[in-house]
């Protein structure tokens, strides 16, 4: 069966930041099937994942660890997937698989190694295969232990700290028993580094007129661990204010847009006096504590130590400024673009406006709804209470349902379940709703 499959289509090398115009999107035919013989399968693709990295595939002649993306062909990166047609004896339909995946609805994996399976659990979301415990998640476990082999009570720095890897760094380094401050873009998040991340300490670097003078006040005593997500000019700031014996984590310079105009580092000097210990690191390079990594985060994420913040965009329409964005600081957390929802998964806005007007078989199908506030699934309502950050009307819940907005809400008000007659209910009704709309995220619906 052939059907339509909509891509974001990459359209030629860039020297410069990536804009939505370097990208477009088209709609082909595909074939639900894998070509007998191939060991090949066909994905339907149902998450996509916005990483900095993927700036560097835009140039062609970049000295990168990854291929540039091809002119005229969709863009790949990390997604998670639903298996619809297999010719791999590994692989069934219906398996769901994180990995290398396209840009595109429907994907044709013809390289099955990178891709593992999912095994599905109800209390973490699938997205977060793309995040907490996908590559960015990974990143900052690697790069956390690894790279700057911390000690219980050492000072920690983390720069570009709200975001996919920088929010899991800090979390670790406060499970370690480390004092953390993070930098961040906005004021919205150094708020929740502060009061959902569990940061000691956070400033906003755009309203500092002097970095160094912003670290000389969050660390009096200097820096023992800097996680480097930025370069540039905090990266020489960090480095006047480190300890002896520092180690710097240089995980990434998201400030840099291109090896054409580098900004200089200027204090490489204090290395020598220091002792201070840099280093680069490639999260690939430790894929052997993959396992160990998830155990870990998955361990704490259960027991509430861990939280993780996603941005959700929907639609494979919004995937070219979703991923722009990330150079601009628009994301708040996670960035990652929902490109179907399954019944079984993930549902936005618009389909749970869908629900709420359908309102037809809740007799016979009831839906689980799990509040995902920021990124914890809570069953119980008074900490639930304790967590929230506003307050909403169920009138704004029917319009942001009418407006088509993913948001977060808890429609059980107890134990976070609910049939779609409830949801409508609730809806109609328009009784106070506790819940919080300040960022993006998603209801899930769990069939039961
Ligand atoms: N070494 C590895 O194996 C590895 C693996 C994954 C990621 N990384 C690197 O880790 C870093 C973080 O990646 P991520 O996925 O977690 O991205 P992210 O932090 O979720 O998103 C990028 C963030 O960078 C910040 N930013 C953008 N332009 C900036 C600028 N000019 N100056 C300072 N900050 C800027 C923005 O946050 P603000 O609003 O706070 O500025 C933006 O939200 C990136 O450098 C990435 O390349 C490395």
């Amino acid at each position: 069966m052939m059907v339509d499959n909509k891509q974001v289509i990459f359209k030629g090398y860039i020297e410069r930041a990536p804009k939505e115009t370097d990208m477009e999107i088209k709609i082909t035919k595909v074939g639900l099937h894998a070509p007998k013989g191939s060991s090949s399968f066909l994905v339907k693709n149902l998450y996509l994942s916005c990483d900095p990295y993927m700036r560097a595939r835009m140039r062609h002649s970049f000295d990168s660890y990854m291929p540039p993306f091809v002119p005229g062909q969709a863009i790949d990166g990390f997604g998670v997937s639903k298996v619809v047609d297999s010719d791999n004896p590994d692989f069934k339909p219906g398996d769901l698989v994180s990995g290398f995946t396209g840009w595109e609805e429907y994907s044709l994996i013809q390289k099955p190694q990178q891709l593992r399976k999912i095994q599905p659990d109800d209390d973490i979301p699938l997205s977060y295969h793309v995040g907490l415990l996908g590559m960015p998640g990974f990143t900052a476990y690697a790069g956390f232990y690894e790279v700057c082999s911390p000690k219980k009570g050492e000072y920690v720095f983390v720069s570009a700290a709200s975001g996919a890897v920088g929010q899991l760094v800090g979390q670790l380094a406060k499970l370690h028993g480390c004092y953390v401050v993070g930098s961040a873009g906005s004021g919205q998040k150094v708020d929740l580094l502060k009061s959902k991340l569990g940061f000691d300490e956070a400033f906003n670097y755009n309203e500092e007129p002097d970095l160094d003078a912003a670290l000389k006040r969050c660390f009096p005593q200097g820096i023992d661990i800097y996680f480097d997500n930025v370069g540039g000019e905090m990266l020489d700031a960090a480095l006047v204010n480190m300890r002896i014996h520092g180690r710097v984590a240089v995980c990434g310079m998201v400030s840099q847009h291109g090896p054409y105009d580098p900004q200089g580092i200027h204090y490489l000097f204090s290395l020598v006096p220091k002792r201070i210990t840099m280093k680069g690191f490639l999260q690939s390079d430790y894929l052997h504590l993959y396992p160990q990594f998830m155990e870990h985060v998955i361990s704490n994420y259960k027991q509430g130590k861990i939280v993780y913040i996603e941005d959700m965009n929907e639609g494979l329409e919004s995937a070219p400024a979703a991923f722009t964005g990330l150079f601009s600081g628009k994301n708040v957390g996670k960035q990652v673009v929902g490109v179907f929802s399954e019944l079984t998964g993930e549902a936005f806005g618009e389909d749970i406006k869908g629900f709420v007007e359908e309102g037809a078989d809740a007799e016979s199908k009831g839906f689980r709804v799990n509040l995902r506030l920021i990124g914890g699934i809570f069953e119980d309502f008074q900490s639930l209470k304790d967590e929230l950050i506003g307050k909403a009307s169920r009138e704004d819940i029917k319009g942001f349902v009418e407006e088509g907005k993913a948001f977060l809400g808890d429609f059980s008000e107890l134990t976070g379940e609910a049939s779609r007659e409830d949801i409508k209910g609730f809806v109609e009704e328009g009784k106070e709703f506790l819940g919080d709309f300040r960022y993006y995220g998603s209801v899930l619906f769990t069939d039961i």
